[in-house]
């Protein structure tokens, strides 16, 4: 780890109470560890805002059994195979899909592409996840 600096802040009590039970149900050590993800993750939200090359993942459910929707998620795939790092496929059960898409490319390219996804029919669900750029987040 890096050098670390110290501060402290101010902040009402009851918000600070909320702050201990949510990093307590999340199995933080410590407050230092819950802030740190939280800028950390702030720093990934405004690298997807800022358009630079980021990775990310897409989550999609879907029906296989619905007609010509296979056909469709396949041919979106390949229209977008630049922004496809890796996929991976689970049957769920007899009729539900699991896909995991790894993207990487221009964010707004990517959530063009998720929004594409999204907008088919027949698709349940679809959740994209940001990851990072890879640039260096302390
Ligand atoms: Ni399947």
């Amino acid at each position: 780890m890096s050098e670390l600096v110290r501060f402290s802040l101010s902040i009402p009590k009851s918000l600070s109470r909320k702050f201990d039970r949510l990093i307590r149900k999340k199995g933080y050590e410590n407050r230092s560890e819950a802030f740190r993800d939280i800028i950390r993750s702030e720093l990934v939200e405004k690298e997807w805002e800022e358009g630079v090359i980021v990775f990310g993942t897409i989550t999609l459910v879907y029906d296989h059994h619905k007609r010509n929707l296979l056909n469709q998620i396949t041919e979106l795939q390949h229209d977008n195979h630049e922004l496809i790092v890796s996929t991976s496929h689970v049957h769920i059960d007899h009729n539900n899909c699991l896909e995991v898409i790894i993207v990487k490319g221009k964010s707004q390219n990517i959530v063009r592409f998720k929004d594409r996804l999204a907008g088919t029919k027949g698709v349940i669900s679809c959740r994209l996840a940001g990851a990072t750029s890879g640039r260096r987040i302390i």
